[in-house]
């Protein structure tokens, strides 16, 4: 039987990506997934084994920077979800090149093989409100929306912004049918303990202090990776080619704040933070305006009331120690090799 749609996902590997490629197999039973992952430091089979022997799915090692084989891939694909990207910010700061590399040539590269294999009829680009800049903290009626100015901070920002407007060139220019999500912070299972979340729980879990930074009052927007999952699939099935769609779970916390959450939800007391130095040009808030995805194709976001989501996923964590003890003793291993 032939699919109604193959959806090609990049960086299917990846938290996000993982979490999207089980998504769509549930909710879309007449799809097939092809998941091209080059399997970095942040990608792992192991969040996909439940469906890898799934007839629909298939897994494709591979590089979007590698023409040929990105070319290869894509054949047979008429729709493309583009998650891969180098995604963390203090990871920029310390080396920016993979940054430029993978999320601006790697997706110019990823455009010119679905141009050069044709047939692509929708291209999703993932990408996140850190383009917008950052909000004061002192006016919190103050949100991103789809119209506010591209005021990128970080090496990663930058790199992400410049993989939007290289995407949305592609539609200007050569009528090519993307559309892009921006969205805010994603949280739940299998995601890499390096990112606040699962770094915190797991840390704390082995009765480790957890690394605060500076006054802990920047502000982030809190967001269900499924909720997230469920707008790029609405946005794939109902969003007009050339828009830019803002994704949010209108859930703003501060990591102070969400830090104390999460050891209330452990049982742990606060001697448990560890105050560290300040990222370098740490935006203070980001809070979106997600007005337009709800209003023009009907998304709500359901699963990211707290502190529910929240202690749902502090369970997930404790209860797949498997999953994330081999990860966290190889970041351990690199550090000292490093
Ligand atoms: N995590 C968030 O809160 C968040 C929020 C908004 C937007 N985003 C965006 O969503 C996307 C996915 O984020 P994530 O948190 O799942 O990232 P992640 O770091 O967990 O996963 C990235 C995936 O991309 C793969 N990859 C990296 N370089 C590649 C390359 N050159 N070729 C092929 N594959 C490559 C990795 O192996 C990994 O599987 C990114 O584009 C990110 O910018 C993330």
């Amino acid at each position: 039987m032939r699919s109604e749609r193959t959806v090609l996902v990049t960086g299917g590997a990846g938290f996000i990506g993982s979490n999207f490629v089980r998504f769509v197999l549930r909710e879309r039973s007449e799809w097939s997934v092809v998941n091209y992952d080059a399997l970095t430091y942040a990608g792992n089979l192991e969040n996909l084994r439940d469906v890898e022997n799934d007839p629909r799915y298939l897994f494709i090692h591979g590089d979007i920077r590698d023409r040929d084989a990105m070319i290869d891939a894509l054949r047979g694909c008429d729709t493309v979800v583009h998650f891969a990207a180098e995604s963390h910010v203090d990871r920029s700061i310390t080396d920016s090149s993979p940054f430029i590399s993978t999320n601006v040539t790697g997706t110019q590269v990823l455009l010119d093989a679905c141009r050069a294999v044709g047939g692509i009829d929708r291209f999703v680009h993932i990408g996140t409100d850190e383009v917008y800049g950052e909000l004061p903290l002192d006016d919190p009626s103050a949100l991103f929306t789809e119209q506010t100015p591209l005021q990128p901070n970080s090496p990663y920002s930058v790199s992400k912004t410049a993989s939007d407007m290289l995407v949305l060139a592609y539609h200007h220019t050569y009528d090519f049918p993307v559309v892009v999500t921006r969205c805010s912070n994603n949280f739940g299972p299998y995601q890499f303990p390096e990112k606040v979340i699962p770094l915190f729980v797991t840390n704390l879990i082995d009765g480790v202090k957890v690394p605060l930074y500076g006054d802990g009052q920047n502000v982030r927007d809190w967001l269900h990776v499924l909720d997230h999952c469920e707008a790029i699939l609405t946005v794939l099935e109902g969003g007009k080619a050339g828009e830019v769609y803002n994704v949010g779970g209108n859930n703003e916390r501060s990591n102070l704040e969400l830090t104390h959450s999460i050891l209330e939800l452990l049982d742990c007391g606060h001697e448990m933070i560890q105050p560290v130095p300040d990222r370098l040009g740490h935006d203070r808030r980001y809070a979106i305006d997600a007005s337009k995805i709800k209003r023009e194709l009907g998304w709500q976001p359901t699963r990211s009331a707290w502190p529910g989501a929240l202690q749902q996923t502090i369970e997930w964590y404790r209860a797949n120690e498997s999953w994330w003890r081999p990860l966290k003793e190889g970041q351990a291993v690199a550090a000292k090799a490093g």
